[in-house]
């Protein structure tokens, strides 16, 4: 849905940042600001600051940053339009309806019937579970020590040994043969017409994130074939996208996801107290799965079976993280087969223990790899090595590249200068060592960042948007030096022609100019330009020192980087004379604050 920007800017006015966040993070004041514990990661010492001035918060630990808006779609993993919605609630702000086009309203009246069947369908085999008919469905779960609670939480049930009784139940409900056909519930035979997919099975509702029935598991009762029987995609069950147990795992206060494949395993972690644990549905994991996970943990905790077909999948399973930036740790379940029956004969205290010595991915892979090696003959073990080469040349930073590279060279016990030539060999044999794509946010934290040139340039072009926001009445002293086309780095360009175009009418509202951008990202990416923290500066000397730099490399970056664009860029002349004019007036003034 669309909204204004009035009126966005109108609901996030009205949502004090203080006040929301203060129901969610216990905030002391000191001076202009509010500081207390982050929420977005594990701290002794408060760094997490919201201003008031601002309507912004940043944590100065982690980067998290943002205005109201962000703050609830980060801490409730709430989409845009979803964290609007709940803000106009709150102030009392009604949306307008959005408007659909027929084509889309056909379409979404269809998705909310297929909810609509499932849900009862759910409802359904809930009641047969705990009817006289579900006897076996209950003992079966009992048998595998779910407790009646469990069995609840989760909506368990039970599809009866005969074979149309839902369709039965959905069409006295009103529901029609072909939304039940539609959401997979039943299927059209010629001799025997409409009949249940699912029979003599106990049932696993599977729910999207926000807690509605898309789609369905169900176990055999004994040794029939297939074990598990899943709902078919539908228009709503999109397997590649949703993971079962999901709803609940989403807020977990847990830093990690356990991702595992079995539903019974969810859900004896859950038993547990493991509420971070989710499984992908009967399908192999995917990169719109990984993708999803990333917005709610930092780490994925695989705990695949331990069997051949586990290892396979979890060396798949790491290809498909890297993609998408997220660390993963292996679990080892030995000598249990999975988390299930780990925790029914060891318990939660060891399962935490092995939890804590997760093994971290580039490990697993190396100790898997080495199994197809020969380390007793010279050429084979020679090739492992190489193939250690290979893989150390995915981490394109230097430190990281070399802690691997000692790590991996003592647990192996393998000359680390000889490792390292390997790598140097095989980077230059294959151009380079070869990056993994990394979001920018994962990485977003000041204290992380190593001062390459790019990164002071950038940090410089940071700290001068902060410093307008901080003390907007500087836009005055250096209206004349700096222009918007100084920002050389794109999204710090557009928030720049947002900011002087405010600065211009003389207003000053940060805040509103976060929710300019849709995504918790950019969001973050733009607070972090309004809280680019500046060296304690004591005397007005020191502070004027200060901002003139600052202003100066702003400058000279961009005289620099617009002259090297010369032959190319027609505006680029412009901007080199303008910079170098105003590089040589800034070389002789002195900007006073
Ligand atoms: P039990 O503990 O014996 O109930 O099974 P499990 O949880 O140990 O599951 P298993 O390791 O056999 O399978 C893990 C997951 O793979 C299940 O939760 C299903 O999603 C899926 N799966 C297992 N067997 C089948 C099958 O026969 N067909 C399909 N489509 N999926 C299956
Ligand atoms: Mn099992």
């Amino acid at each position: 849905m669309y909204y204004p920007d009035e009126l966005i800017e109108e609901i996030r006015s009205r949502n004090d940042v203080v006040d929301i966040i203060s129901g969610y993070v216990r905030l002391q004041k000191k001076g202009n600001s509010y500081f207390g514990l982050c929420p977005f990661h594990n701290e002794k010492s408060p760094s997490f600051s919201v201003s008031p001035g601002k309507q912004m918060y940043y944590c100065f630990g982690c980067g998290a940053g943002g205005n109201v808006i962000t703050f609830l779609m980060k801490y409730e993993n709430m989409g845009f339009s979803e964290a609007i919605k709940s803000l106009a609630d709150r102030a009392g702000v009604s949306l307008p309806e959005p408007e659909y086009s027929e084509e889309m309203k056909r379409k979404e009246n269809k998705r909310q019937r297929l909810f609509a069947v499932n849900k009862e369908a759910a409802r359904y085999f809930y009641y047969q579970l705990r009817a006289p008919q579900g006897k076996p469905g209950l003992e079966y779960l009992s048998g595998r020590q779910l407790s009646e609670e469990t069995m609840k939480q989760f909506g368990l049930g039970f599809a009866n040994v005969t074979s149309n009784d839902l369709v039965q139940y959905l069409k006295s409900k009103g529901f029609e043969e072909q939304d039940i056909i539609d959401a997979g519930l039943a299927s059209m035979d010629e001799r025997y017409g409409l009949h249940d997919k699912f029979w003599n099975r106990v049932m696993f509702p599977i729910q999207d994130a926000n807690h509605r029935v898309i789609g369905f598991g169900g176990r055999v009762m004994g040794d029939g074939k297939p074990k598990y029987l899943n709902s078919p995609e539908t228009l709503i069950f999109d397997k590649s996208r949703n993971l079962y147990g999901l709803n609940f795992a989403r807020t977990s206060r847990a830093k990690n996801i356990i991702l595992c494949e079995g539903y019974m395993d969810v859900i004896a972690m859950h038993q547990a107290g493991f509420n971070q644990a989710v499984a992908s549905l009967g399908t192999a994991f995917t990169s719109g799965q990984a993708g999803l996970l990333r917005r709610y943990a930092d780490t994925v905790i695989l705990a695949y079976d331990s069997d051949g077909a586990g290892v396979n999948a979890a060396m798949r399973a790491i290809g498909i993280l890297k993609e998408v930036g997220l660390p993963g740790k292996v679990l080892d379940m030995k000598p249990y087969k999975d988390p299930d029956e780990f925790i029914k004969n060891l318990g939660k205290e060891a399962f935490q223990e092995r939890i804590d010595n997760a093994e971290n991915s580039f490990f697993f892979e190396i100790r898997i790899l080495q199994q197809s090696f020969d380390m007793d003959d010279p050429g084979s073990a020679t090739n492992f090595h190489r193939e250690i080469a290979k893989k150390l040349c995915q981490f394109e930073e230097e430190v990281e590249r070399n802690n691997y590279l000692q790590a991996v060279a003592k647990r192996f016990q393998i000359d680390p200068d000889s490792l390292k030539k390997l790598v140097v060999s095989y980077a230059a044999k294959t151009g380079g060592v070869k990056p993994i794509e990394r979001p920018k946010s994962l990485t977003a934290h000041e204290g992380q960042k190593k001062n390459t040139p790019e990164e002071n340039i950038k940090k410089s072009q940071r700290l001068l948007l902060t410093w307008l926001v901080e003390e907007p009445e500087t836009y005055g002293q250096i209206k004349k030096y700096i222009s918007t086309e100084d920002f050389t780095e794109e999204l710090y360009r557009k928030v720049a022609e947002i900011l002087f175009a405010s600065l211009e009418k003389g207003e000053m509202n940060p805040a509103s100019i976060i929710s300019m951008f849709e995504d918790e990202e950019t969001q973050q990416q733009v607070a972090e330009l309004f809280n680019t923290k500046v060296v304690s500066l004591n005397t007005k000397e020191e502070k004027e020192n200060a901002f003139h730099d600052i202003v100066y490399a702003v400058k000279k970056n961009s005289f620099e980087y617009y002259s090297a664009r010369l032959g190319t860029d027609l505006t680029a002349i412009d901007q080199v004379i303008q910079a170098k004019k105003a590089l040589e007036e800034l070389s002789k003034t002195h900007i006073s604050l």
